[in-house]
Parts: structure tokens; C-alpha cells; sequence
């Protein structure tokens, strides 16, 4: 028996396959990589924190400590104007729960409203996220599952799966808007059929919203005019809704540590949760008070980063809508919002065949399994990469092409 015994909580070693191996091995061996699937702001030239950032670290209320497990009053005060920015409903500053991440955010939630054994709805395919984080509480997921419509060009969530796994044990659905790598948000239609369900079932729904700021410009637009905003779950709701976000990706400020729980639904709901989640904030108090002092001036700093963002996720995303048009083999799945695309390869290959190809070629892709996609082939490349790597992987992409 090894030692120590570790929780059965923690994964069980699984043999990584062909292309995690050859990765790993480019990566050990120094080869250079073209890798298209950093989505790190500060590792792709866009951080978004600055000399003035680090300054609004200094201030000198910084030296008294006097947690409030919710977040300082002025720290909860500016969520509450950023939401107000963005056009949402009403949402007071005491609805607002600071933690260190948006995945901290995840397991707090996680600790208030599940116990071992019990179960999250969480959409498929998405980022690797939840199930690890839910696992570490004892908590299962069960996957429901987005389709695309190739006729109609956009995501639906499929309504018979979601239904099959709201169960006797359910305690929340997660929703991500705009999903990570999908880029879909629900349509009006759906977020209602959904909401009905969470409050018919008393479940509170989580809306993982950290990519909400970021609307992909209609195709033929250079980015310059402002794409229309993508709708906020903050607000009035009929289900008790939490909404996550943090500076990672609205500010693009991951080392700075800092996200949030935005709390909607009916009073009385609310009350009790919010009391809970302090109650669990209080155990760790993990928001340091620097980056709460400074946070109405990082959140205003978000203009400038989103600004540059944006024109970044423009010139890439008109660079592969160059390359789709050149190869109608190759198709761009038609995506709301977010940071990551989505292509459609042909299925002669497999996408681990694809994946290997390219990493022979220097280039780094996902494939869609990585995001549990349900069918090939897919691979998924980050909006944000510098355009000079984007395009010598979309050459190398073009080349593999067509071999056939
Ligand atoms: C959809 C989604 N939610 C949350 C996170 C994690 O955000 P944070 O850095 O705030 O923990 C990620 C990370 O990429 C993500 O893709």
C-alpha cells in the first residue's frame, strides 16, 4: 500500500495518451511549440494589469487587517456597479460574496449546497473543471448535453438530457455563459425553459459567467464597432441563482486573485444562502485585503484591457474565418462569445490523429475530447494567442488539410 494513503477523492493515475506523451516530451525536450491553446492573458501580451494596477496594491489600508468573510464594503460595492455598467438588474453590494477564484467560487458552492453523494447537472462538452472540483467534495456530475445544429449553425442544449439527469439528488445545474469552448450562451427560449425547471425543482442554478464580456463581432467586422453585449444572469430571477465571475478573464488579472459569487432569486432563498457562504468564506477568509482595496480601480482598468482583447479576438477570429472559407472542410462552429473556437475537421482522421499531426508540424491544438465532445472530430484553438502564432498554426492546420 503506498504511503501515504491518499483521499480516493484525488484522480486515480491514468496513463496519458499518444498526444499528452508526445507533448510532454516536445515540451521536456526545449522543442519550440506553436500553441494554440493559451488562453493565460499574461502569457500572450494582454495582462491587463499595469504600473497604476500594482500601485492601487499600496494602499495603505492595506496594513490593518479586519476581514469581513463577504469582502470589504467597498470592494462589494464595485461588483455591484460593474453589474449596474453592464445593463443588469438590481443587485445590492450584500449579494455579493468575494472569493480568490472563480474555482474557489465553484467549491464553496459545492460545500453550501451539496453533501457527499449528491449530484450537479453540468453541461457537456465544457472546460475540465467542475468534476474535478466536485469530486474533491465527494459530489458527482452528470453531464447534459449541448448539440450543435450544423442547418441552423448554433449550439441548443439537448432538454431530454438535462431532464434524464435532474434526479431525487440534484442540487444545482451549472450553466456557462458563454460556454467554454462552445462559446454558446441560451437562447432566451431556453434560459426560461431551464429556469422553470430549477425553480419547479427548487434548484439553485450557477451561471458561470467569466467570459460574458467578451461578444464575438458579427463575421465581416473588424472589431471596430461594439458587438452587442451578452446578457448577465445578475439580477431579478425566479431561481436562486448564483452568478460567478472574476478579474482572470473581465479584468485580465489571474495573478491577482480575485473573483466573485453575485447572488439573484427570491429574498427569502437568498437570505439563507448568503449566510451560508459567508459562513464557509469566514473558515478560509482567502481574499487578501490589498486586491480588495484596489478593486474599484482594477475593475475600471477593465476598459482598456477588454478594449485590447477584443481587437485580438477580431484579427484572430477573421483568420480562421479565412481559413473555413478557403476549405469548406474545415467548418467554424458559430459561437455567442468567449475565448476559444471551435473547428469541425473531417472525421477521415480521428482528433487524436489530428492533434498528433499537428504537433508534428510544432503545433498545439485540442482536441474536442479534451472538452468531452461527444463526437469527432473537433479541435479547439484559444482566441487570445498572440495573430503571429495564431496563423503559422492555421498554415500548419491548412497544410494537414490538405494531405487528405
Ligand atoms: C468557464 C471557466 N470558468 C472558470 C474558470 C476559472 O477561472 P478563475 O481563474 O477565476 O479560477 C475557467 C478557466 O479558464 C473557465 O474556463
Amino acid at each position: 500500500m503506498p504511503w501515504p494513503r491518499l483521499s480516493s477523492r484525488l484522480p486515480r493515475d491514468v496513463a496519458p495518451n499518444a498526444w499528452a506523451r508526445a507533448l510532454a516530451e516536445r515540451r521536456d525536450a526545449g522543442v519550440p511549440l506553436w500553441d494554440l491553446t493559451e488562453t493565460n492573458p499574461t502569457a500572450v501580451g494582454l495582462g491587463g494589469a499595469g504600473p497604476d494596477e500594482l500601485a492601487a496594491l499600496a494602499d495603505p489600508g492595506g496594513l490593518r487587517y479586519e476581514p469581513d468573510p463577504g469582502g470589504i464594503a467597498s470592494a462589494r460595492e464595485a461588483v455591484a456597479r460593474y453589474y449596474a455598467a453592464r445593463g443588469s438588474g438590481p443587485l445590492a453590494p450584500e449579494d455579493v460574496v468575494l472569493t480568490a477564484s472563480t474555482s474557489e467560487a465553484y467549491a464553496h458552492l459545492l460545500r453550501l449546497l451539496a453533501e457527499p453523494g449528491a449530484e450537479w447537472l453540468v453541461p457537456m462538452p465544457s472546460y475540465p473543471l467542475v468534476e474535478p472540483l466536485a469530486a474533491l467534495e465527494g459530489v458527482a456530475v452528470r453531464p447534459y448535453r449541448l448539440e450543435y445544429d450544423r442547418q441552423g449553425g448554433r449550439w441548443h442544449v439537448d432538454f431530454d438530457s438535462l431532464e434524464r439527469g435532474l434526479g431525487p439528488r440534484t442540487r444545482a445545474v451549472v450553466a456557462v455563459q458563454p460556454n467554454n469552448p462552445t462559446g454558446s450562451c441560451l437562447a432566451p427560449a431556453e434560459l426560461e425553459r431551464l429556469e422553470a425547471l430549477c425553480e419547479q425543482g427548487r434548484i439553485p442554478l450557477v451561471a458561470d459567467e467569466v467570459f460574458a464580456d467578451f461578444p464575438w463581432p458579427p463575421p465581416g467586422d473588424a472589431g471596430d464597432a461594439p458587438a452587442a453585449p451578452l446578457p448577465s444572469l445578475a439580477g431579478e430571477r425566479r431561481p436562486l441563482t448564483f452568478v460567478l465571475s472574476g478579474l482572470s478573464k473581465v479584468c485580465g488579472m489571474p495573478q491577482l486573485k480575485l473573483a466573485w459569487i453575485a447572488l439573484a432569486g427570491p429574498g427569502p432563498a437568498r437570505r439563507v444562502a448568503q449566510g451560508g457562504l459567508e459562513w464557509i468564506a469566514d473558515l478560509f477568509l482567502s481574499v487578501a485585503t490589498p486586491v480588495q482595496l484596489a478593486l474599484p480601480r482594477l475593475l475600471e482598468a477593465r476598459h482598456a484591457f477588454q478594449a485590447r482583447a477584443r481587437e485580438r479576438l477580431a484579427r484572430n477570429l477573421a483568420e480562421i474565418r479565412a481559413l473555413v472559407a478557403r476549405r469548406p472542410e474545415l467548418e467554424l462552429c458559430r459561437a455567442d462569445g468567449g475565448w476559444a473556437a471551435v473547428l469541425r475537421v473531417p472525421a477521415g482522421r480521428s482528433e487524436e490523429e489530428w492533434a498528433l499531426g499537428l504537433l508534428r508540424r510544432g503545433v498545439v491544438a485540442h482536441p474536442g475530447h479534451f472538452y468531452d465532445f461527444p463526437r469527432e472530430a473537433y479541435l479547439v484553438v484559444s482566441l487570445v494567442v498572440p495573430p503571429v502564432v495564431l496563423a503559422r498554426g492555421l498554415a500548419e492546420l491548412e497544410a494537414l488539410a490538405a494531405e487528405g
